[in-house]
């Protein structure tokens, strides 16, 4: 079974193509960081022209890298949801038209969804298990019993983990997206300053981020000769601690001992190095996708939509990009 994948939530273009037996076939990702990083953040109308501007000869060129005959695919998977509605708008029609081309079905996926399958493209997990989603625009916490079924336990009340990275480095005017140049910074700082870490003291599964960033606007403020190393280093320090904190308490109030860390953030080196130093030291089996999967990617939409498709989950050729559906409920929903 062979899938076409397109992901087009946010500011990266992609397109898999997926052999649920061989594996990878193709795999393109197009970055528009170049065309957001002057606002220090994505902006919308922007995201999806480049879009509209790269879906198909980003399609060509995949075509062109594997010799693909596109009329040999079974289906296209797609991200339905959520992200930036103009930008599902058009990868959705996109996928549509292919799949109209060629007289094949689509199949819906949801962007966390495909986020969390994202460790299953190396090795599947043994079900139950839970899955800290960190990305720019979702910092969650699920139980995942098996496909489709999703408990949410706890996510962010305010800020994303990558959110804050990115607004921290559009502070320090370190461009975007935030996250890489961060990682890198820190590593040459050291965590001098001290910055709250908001909600560790609570007894649920939240998370809040913007007190955090607000904590880092009024430091660079006051200190005039700080060194951008050890702000940075000090910020990410706080992160860390509170995404291990939380999803190791997770662990234990449910008693899973499997936990996977998806999604952009988890391509941090530093947020790797603590969970598994954590992880070893309770004995919890710990999956990380490589960073180029933990970032946004289509191989993560296909390997979804071929768990979807062998369920007999099809969208009608009206389906339409939705800005927001919740992941527990899409599961529900499709399955
Ligand atoms: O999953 P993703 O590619 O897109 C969304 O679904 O949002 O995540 C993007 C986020 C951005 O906020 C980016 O700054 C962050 O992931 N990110 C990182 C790293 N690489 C990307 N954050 C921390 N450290 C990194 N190495
Ligand atoms: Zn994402």
């Amino acid at each position: 079974m062979i899938t076409l994948a397109v992901e087009t939530s946010c500011d990266e273009t992609a397109l898999a193509l997926y052999d649920d037996e061989r594996g990878p076939v193709g795999d393109l990702i197009l970055s528009q960081a170049k065309v957001h990083s002057p606002f220090g953040g994505v902006v919308p109308e922007l995201s999806a022209r480049e879009h509209t501007k790269n879906l198909l000869p980003l399609l060509e060129s995949l075509v062109k890298d594997t010799s693909f005959d596109l009329r040999d695919i079974d289906f296209v998977s797609f991200t339905l949801t959520p992200g930036l509605i103009l930008s599902l708008v058009v990868g959705v029609s996109f996928a549509k038209a292919v799949a109209y081309t060629y007289g094949k079905p689509l199949v819906p996926v949801h962007h966390l969804e495909g986020h969390i399958y994202s460790v299953f493209l190396e090795k599947p997990v043994e079900y139950p298990f839970l899955a800290l989603i960190v990305s720019g625009g979702h910092t969650d916490l699920f139980l995942v019993e098996e496909f489709g079924r999703y408990t949410f336990l706890g996510g962010t009340l305010d800020d994303a983990a990558g959110e804050s990275y990115d607004k921290v480095a559009k502070m320090l005017g370190l461009g975007y997206p935030g996250g890489p140049v961060i990682d890198r910074l820190a590593r040459e700082g050291k965590p001098i300053y001290n910055l709250p870490r908001p909600l560790m003291d609570s007894d649920d599964l939240n998370f809040s981020f913007s007190g955090l960033k607000t904590a880092v606007m009024n430091l660079i403020k006051k200190e005039k000769d700080f060194k951008v190393e050890d702000v940075a280093a000090s910020f990410q320090e706080a992160v860390v601690e509170i995404l291990v904190e939380k999803s190791f308490r997770a662990v234990e109030a449910t008693g899973v001992k499997r936990l996977t860390v998806v999604g952009g953030v988890s391509a941090n080196s530093r947020l790797r190095e603590e969970f598994s130093r954590r992880a070893e030291k309770l004995g919890v089996e710990l999956h990380i996708p490589p960073p180029r999967l933990s970032t946004d990617n289509a191989l993560m939409i296909a390997y979804a939509g071929i768990q979807r498709f062998s369920r007999g989950i099809v969208a009608p050729l009206e389906v339409n990009a939705q800005p927001n559906i919740p992941l527990e409920e899409f599961g529900r929903l499709w399955t």
